[in-house]
């Protein structure tokens, strides 16, 4: 690993705003080191923001989602840094797609039902190349069959289809070829296989793990499924309303998570091989971002929770000391109790 973080993000905070005169905080206390070659997961529970924290970190949020106050300190290709919330409409254009690319929840169904798979990935050449460079027909049909050949489809096959004439599997590895179109060094992942039945996600994520070692990208791949970060990811960040809650390599992570809501999640992993567990499901749901409990959000479904939760809200302390970014930290106050038995049967 390089000693240079690829991207450095401090005191992040992301708002929605939902009325005239109010707003959601949806990510807040946001920080991170990621070093170029990770793969880091984002995990937690629908509505926990993880897909608000993939958006804000390329600037693609929705209309109403706003960036009030943080850091987002990236380093580009050629070295030098840049605090991507400072950017101005133009390197902006620059850096998404050549920089960092993001495969969004659920784009498979966003493809243009009218539109060939070849016209898309034309349309993401013409769009995303530097300003002043072209490229004629022939190189957009030569990337374009370079790029699909990457990711193991026949060009000859999938560029005349339309998006329907294309299985869920193969739609899912086209987004990978076109996010990669312009060889970016991050690319983030919002749950790219959630729609997909088990034989294909495996062949996805065994996919992704090859473009990784062939292309050396750093990846952020945001899932609600434990065993595949388990899988993919080295580090693991587990999200509960708008906040990282653990963070760890992912043995930290599956073996001694340290926060009752980690450990809550990993029980409720259901192994593909080996007895079946009584599953443990956490009792109740994530709080309303409007209304948040006073201290620990995580308090009213907490088995641990003491009146001092109730106090503050916890902050993110590191329990080791590792180089990278790969410290294992948790938010909980009462991190040394935690117990947490089960083993983690990976589906691989
Ligand atoms: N455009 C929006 N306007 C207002 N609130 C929003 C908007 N998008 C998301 N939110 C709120 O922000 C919170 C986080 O949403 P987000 O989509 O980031 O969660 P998530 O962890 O990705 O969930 P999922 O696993 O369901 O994809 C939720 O409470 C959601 O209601
Ligand atoms: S701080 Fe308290 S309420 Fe929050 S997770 Fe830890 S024990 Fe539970
Ligand atoms: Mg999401």
């Amino acid at each position: 690993m390089s000693e240079e973080p690829i991207l450095s993000v401090r005191d992040l905070r992301i708002t929605y705003q939902t009325g005239r005169n109010s707003e959601v905080v949806a990510a807040r206390d946001v920080e991170f080191d990621l070093y170029p070659g990770q793969s880091m997961a984002l995990v937690g529970e629908s509505g926990c923001g993880k897909t608000t924290l993939g958006l804000g970190l390329l600037r693609l949020l929705p209309k109403l989602g706003r960036i009030p106050q943080g850091e987002i300190v990236y380093r580009r290709k050629d070295g030098t840094t840049a605090d991507i919330l400072k950017m101005g409409k133009e390197e902006l254009r620059r850096f998404r797609w050549s920089e960092a690319a993001m495969v969004f929840q659920g784009a498979m169904n966003a493809f243009n039902p009218v539109q060939r798979i070849g016209a898309h990935f034309a349309d993401t050449l013409k769009d995303h190349l530097p300003e002043g460079k072209r490229l004629s027909k022939t190189e957009i049909r030569e990337r374009s069959e370079e790029l699909l050949r990457m990711v193991r489809l026949e060009p000859g096959r999938v560029l005349p289809s339309f998006p329907h004439e294309l299985s869920g599997g193969m739609k899912q590895r086209a987004l990978i070829a076109l996010a990669l179109a312009l060889n970016p060094q991050v690319l983030v992942l919002d749950e790219p296989t959630t729609a997909l039945d088990l034989l294909t996600q495996c062949s996805i994520v065994e996919e992704l793990h090859r473009l990784r070692a062939e292309f050396g990208f750093t990846m952020i791949f945001i899932t609600h499924d434990l065993g595949l970060a388990a899988e993919l990811a080295d580090r693991v960040s587990t999200m509960y309303a708008g906040r990282i809650i653990e963070t760890g390599t992912a043995e930290d992570i599956f073996y001694d998570p340290r926060h009752p809501y980690t450990s809550g999640l990993i029980n409720a992993v259901l192994p593909v091989v080996g007895d079946l567990p009584q599953l443990a499901s956490i009792p109740g749901s994530p709080p309303s971002l409007a209304t948040l409990p006073a201290g620990c959000a995580f308090g009213p479904r907490c088995e641990y929770v003491q009146d001092r939760c109730r106090e503050a809200v916890p902050a993110l302390e590191p329990l080791t000391d590792r180089p990278d970014g790969l410290t294992h930290a948790t938010a909980c106050l009462r991190a040394e109790d935690v117990q947490h038995s089960r083993e983690v049967v990976s589906r691989a």
